[in-house]
């Protein structure tokens, strides 16, 4: 997730766009860059590191000019380094870019057999090079960056200034991007916290709209040429609030992301058509030789392990084992010669996942990291890696990164099941069109996250909570118990449901209640006998299905109902409500929601 930011007015734009990208920096940074158009010519300045870096750099020697673009970058394709560091720039034109460019391998193929030269390992620098190339033939420079988007495949949002013309040209389609209306002056931005402080007016840009930015003057088309009207609104947020884009905490914030980074995390990587899944990272030693797989995590990734062990053994029939990083880096484990060990970090600097991934090379095994930063320690040192897209996460307790590593995990699944023969093509097609609902499924736990703070707030006085859940959601469950821990300091633990009788019941009264996921899945009816044994001890029972006429309903305390999915995507849509919950307990009791007591994001050391 990169930020991006662009200016035109009267005033010196350097100033006001490097103190834009720091307010952006929240979003990511391993890199930051700066255009300015002055009198007609662009000068470019690009560092790896922080937005610091860069204005050291860029310095006060007349880098300045009444146009400009700029970027704080968090990589996702190509390492940070500042060659691929935004602006690009081609012939004279310069672009910065938010957002996944699906098709970039074809168009940069093409524009090679056109003599252009590319310096970057990044999606992004197709687009200059495409709206170059494009410039003649459109007529204009509206004309060729209008054609140049049509061409292009995935998500962007876009910044692009060419020299000799002031103009400033802004567009979006998937990726967020608003234009600032000041005091004689326009800024486009990725979000409304980079530039509050020169304007609370915004323009939201709607997918496809192209924003054309001269002389003081506005004018958003679509992708046809023809003008749209777009409100104007004025947005009045506190400065802390608008670094967590309105939300009161980042962890709520990023709960409320979850459809985009599932999205992003899907971009480029489903082809529902061919029924097929590419994962161009990946350089896999033949698969079908491989008699066991190893996941290996801490914490929420580790969660999300224990349920890529259903997704695998369901589908693929090969055995895999779940370990604790921790575990695993001292237990000497029973390791084959063929099997392959998967690391999932959101960090990818967590020192026992760390010290698991050495272990497993020093044995020879191929190592797999499922990792959300670029660039970092786990993903360098591993053989292959796959990202989740799922943004920066600043919020301590996990929650996107969680749900989009679940999502690798099935697109890992879909992508091994194919080359095991485990799948054909009608299967995958079929289990792409199941993962492609999932980010409006969740939008809609989402809309309805108003009876969750409800009934949080009936609950939060209670010291103690027991978790139950079955079979996929077994891990779900444990999952959630452990969001209500970190956050709330609630007392939370999670077994699964069949265990209850073998010392939980012990614990159960009325002031015990206890949170049900029960899916209509295999594990239905036995999971209702469950809560029928705890409602015989006065238990309380908040229901967590996807079945609304589910046979427990009206005899439960609370009943929340999620979208149905397919077994295995069932835990993406039944943990948000638990999040939610979390949150809204932690919230109401009033903890440090985002940085709680004792804990850290990263846990780097032992
Ligand atoms: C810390 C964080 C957890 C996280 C765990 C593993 O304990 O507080 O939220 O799940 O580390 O982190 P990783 O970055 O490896 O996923």
């Amino acid at each position: 997730m990169c930020g991006i930011v662009g200016y035109q007015g009267r005033e010196g734009a350097r100033d006001i766009l490097i103190e834009a990208l720091r307010r952006l920096e929240y979003r990511g940074y391993d890199s930051a860059g700066i255009a300015i158009w002055n009198n007609g010519t662009v000068r470019l300045a690009r560092r790896q590191g922080k937005v610091s870096d860069l204005a050291e750099a860029i310095g006060d020697d007349g880098f300045n000019g009444s146009m400009g673009l700029a970027h704080t970058r968090w990589a996702t394709h190509g390492v940070p380094s500042e060659r691929n560091a935004h602006p690009h720039k081609a012939a004279d034109i310069t672009v910065v870019h938010n957002g996944i460019i699906e098709n970039y391998l074809e168009l940069k193929e093409t524009l090679k057999e056109e003599g252009h030269t590319f310096t970057s390992d990044t999606d992004t620098e197709v687009i200059p090079h495409l709206i170059a190339s494009l410039l003649s033939k459109a007529g204009s420079f509206e004309g060729a960056v209008r054609a140049a988007l049509r061409m292009l495949k995935g998500s962007y949002a876009v910044g692009v200034i060419r020299e000799g013309e002031d103009i400033l040209i802004a567009a979006k389609k998937e990726s967020p991007l608003l234009v600032g209306i000041g005091d004689k002056e326009f800024i486009i931005a990725s979000d409304a916290p980079a530039i509050i402080n020169r304007t609370n007016r915004f323009i939201f840009l709607e997918d496809d709209d192209i924003a054309v930015i001269q002389k003081g003057t506005l004018r958003i088309t679509n992708l046809d040429g023809d003008e749209v009207e777009r409100e104007t609104r004025s947005v009045q947020w506190s400065g802390a609030m608008a670094e967590k884009g309105g939300y009161r905490h980042f962890m709520l914030k990023e709960i409320f992301e979850q459809p985009r980074a599932i999205s992003d995390t899907l971009i480029g990587r489903i082809q529902q058509e061919e029924g097929e899944i590419l994962f161009e990272e990946l350089d896999l030693p033949d698969i079908t030789k491989v008699r066991k797989i190893w996941m290996v995590a801490c914490g929420t990734s580790y969660h999300a392990c224990l349920i890529g062990k259903h997704i695998f053994e369901a589908n693929l029939r090969i055995p895999v084992e779940t370990d604790i990083a921790s575990e695993f880096r001292y237990r000497d484990p029973i390791l084959g010669k063929d099997d392959l060990v998967i690391l999932v970090s959101q960090s990818g600097e967590t020192a026992d996942t760390i010290a698991a991934m050495k272990e497993a090379k020093k044995r020879r095994l191929h190592t797999l990291a499922i990792c959300n930063v670029l660039g970092s320690t786990l993903s360098r040192e591993c053989h292959s890696v796959i990202y989740t897209h799922a943004g920066p996460e600043i919020g301590v307790a996990s929650t996107k990164a969680f749900t989009t590593q679940v999502c690798v995990f099935f697109m890992l699944m879909l992508y091994l099941g194919k080359r095991l023969g485990a799948l054909d093509n009608d299967d995958v097609r079929r289990l792409i069109g199941e993962l492609r609902k999932v980010p409006h499924k969740i939008q809609t736990i989402l809309d309805a996250s108003s009876s969750i703070e409800d009934n949080a707030r009936e609950n939060m006085h209670y010291r103690h909570f027991l978790y139950l859940g079955r079979g996929i959601n077994f891990p779900t469950v444990l999952e959630g118990a452990l969001k209500l821990k970190e956050i709330s300091y609630i007392h939370a633990e999670a077994y699964a449901a069949g265990e209850m009788k073998h010392g939980p019941i012990a614990l159960i009264d009325e002031n015990m209640p206890i949170v049900f996921v029960s899916p209509r899945d295999q594990t239905y009816k036995k999971t209702c006998s469950n809560m029928e044994e705890v409602l015989a001890r006065k238990g309380k029972v908040l229901l967590f299905t996807d079945d609304t006429r589910h046979d427990m309903a009206g005899r439960v305390d609370a009943l929340f109902v999620v979208p149905e999915s397919i077994y295995e995507l069932q835990p993406i849509l039944s943990i948000v409500p638990l999040q939610l919950m979390a949150y809204y307990m932690a919230n109401l009791l009033g903890t440090d929601v985002d940085q709680p007591r004792n804990l850290a994001k990263s846990v780097t050391v032992e």
